[in-house]
């Protein structure tokens, strides 16, 4: 939990959620001070007279949590004194990039008629996905967990929430074990030879998932480290976090690998499969993985608040909708975005000048136009791969264009067409502080159109992160 990256700036791939009422609106201290006198003492006011907590205090941390559930979400909640202390706007994130997998067309939309049902594998004393979940969005939630204090604690904050309590089953993951025990093994072995066996470890979902339930998303806070040591103090906060919560056999790769296992048993009894990871490295690996598994969509994301990141792994089983995912041919050699708030500081010649070092640091030929204000570029398939290599998160969207991946044990190379590719980027002035950005694929081929639309797609969440507010 603690320990993640720490952001200097805005990195391909990082994802804005505009939607996240924290995004661009921290908490307001001194509002909730004045609003709710518990939280008072512990707010001061810094030389510049700006109002702060102070995040190593463990007491701080855990009222603010307290009062923001009650004041955002009209939630009641408290844990004891050392449980993970978690933070609101982190995981409003995940909980919001949730939402935007439900309602993605990947499988062709789903009719909206029933209400969404999730699973929150370690749902933890605090019980926060599934308390965020049902008062945001009206979700109903399984939620595990195998220790005593954290089934006792999630059950006692879903029930001091009579509004929603009816919405979430708290579930022992460990009841289960013998079944999964037979269940498992057979998968384990198929998927991950480095264990053959089921250990006698809590569950995870073969086991505790009840015969002929069926679930919209499964999400998981994992632990994220391989002894409590790892896990350390981070000196700047105090979320506090028990042995348990923090640290497994294995470390967040291991966990995470056996929800795809289960996965790979459960596999269409779940619209999407994710789990939020601590590091970048072990977003890679598990890619890999989930190929070989044989899923048909992987989907990522950066989640960044304040100064920490985290990933988010979502997969699925479902069948993709590609029919719906393709656009039009005609449209795919001409395509286009807007750029609007544009920061202050950024004129027209800076996007310019951006779109041709976003191709040429790939490795393209590019030749600026200043007086129609575009650029030609040529990308060779190499080129275009590190493109979207770049792009981790657009490793679904190049499949469902049609591309195959190679067989690279990143799980994130993809192959493209032999010829080149050749299009023009043209940048139009809308109004002040908004730009139109073009496209034009030069050759009209279909298979060379479809490569076309998500190399401008890397580029269009490339200028996004670097230039809108
Ligand atoms: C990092 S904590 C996350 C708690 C909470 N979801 C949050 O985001 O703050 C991980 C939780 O997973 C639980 N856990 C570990 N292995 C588990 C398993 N096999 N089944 C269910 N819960 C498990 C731990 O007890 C702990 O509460």
């Amino acid at each position: 939990m603690r320990k993640g990256k720490k952001r200097g700036r805005s990195e391909p791939g990082s994802t804005k959620q505009p939607w996240n009422k924290y995004s661009d609106n921290p908490p307001d201290f001194a509002n909730l001070a004045s609003l709710y006198p518990s939280f008072k003492p512990f707010v001061f006011f810094s030389g510049g007279g700006r109002p702060r907590i102070d995040w190593t205090d463990y007491n701080a941390t855990r009222e603010l949590t307290r009062i923001l559930l009650l004041h955002d979400h009209g939630v009641n909640w408290w844990i004891p004194d050392g449980q993970l202390c978690p933070t609101v706007p982190n995981r409003s994130n995940y909980i919001h990039w949730i939402n935007d997998l439900l309602s993605s067309e990947s499988f062709g939309g789903g009719d909206g008629s029933s209400k969404v049902k999730g699973f929150d594998i370690g749902t933890g004393a605090n019980c926060i996905y599934p308390l965020l979940g049902a008062s945001l969005f009206g979700w109903t939630f399984v939620a595990s967990d195998f220790t005593l204090v954290a089934l006792d604690w999630a059950e006692k904050n879903v029930k001091s929430n009579p509004h929603i309590s009816d919405l979430i089953e708290i579930r022992d993951s460990k009841v289960l074990l013998p079944q999964c025990s037979e269940e498992a093994a057979t998968t384990v072995q198929s998927v991950d030879d480095d264990n053959k066996s089921c250990s006698i470890e809590p569950a995870v979902l073969v086991g505790v998932v009840k015969d002929n339930e069926t679930f919209d998303f499964c999400m998981s806070n994992p632990p994220f480290f391989e002894t409590f040591e790892e896990s350390g103090l981070n000196p700047k906060t105090s979320c506090g976090g028990t042995p348990e919560e923090m640290v497994c056999n294995g470390g967040e790769q291991a966990f995470v690998s056996r929800i795809i296992q289960d996965s790979a048993v459960l596999r269409q009894r779940f619209r999407w499969y994710t789990s939020m990871l601590g590091k970048k490295a072990t977003l890679k690996l598990l890619i890999s993985k989930l190929w070989e598994v044989g899923v048909t969509v992987v989907k990522t994301t950066e989640f960044a608040q304040g100064h920490t990141s985290r990933w988010g792994l979502a997969w699925s089983f479902m069948p993709t909708a590609r029919k719906i995912l393709a656009p039009p041919l005609v449209k795919k050699s001409l395509l286009s975005f807007m750029l609007e708030c544009i920061k202050r500081q950024y004129s027209a010649v800076d996007v310019l000048q951006s779109v041709e070092e976003f191709f040429k640091s790939c490795g393209a030929s590019c030749k600026l136009n200043s007086s129609t204000f575009s650029v030609d570029i040529v990308a060779s398939d190499d080129q275009c791969n590190t493109i979207l290599k770049n792009g981790i998160t657009d490793v679904d969207s190049a499949r469902s264009h049609g591309y195959e991946k190679k067989q690279s044990l990143d799980g994130s190379s993809l192959q493209v067409p032999e010829d080149n590719l050749s299009f023009r980027i043209s940048v139009f002035q809308q109004m002040p502080g908004t730009l139109l950005i073009k496209g034009s694929l030069q050759q009209k081929d279909i298979p060379l159109s479809g490569l076309f639309s998500v190399v401008f797609g890397s580029l269009e969440e490339s200028m996004k992160s670097k230039f809108c507010r």
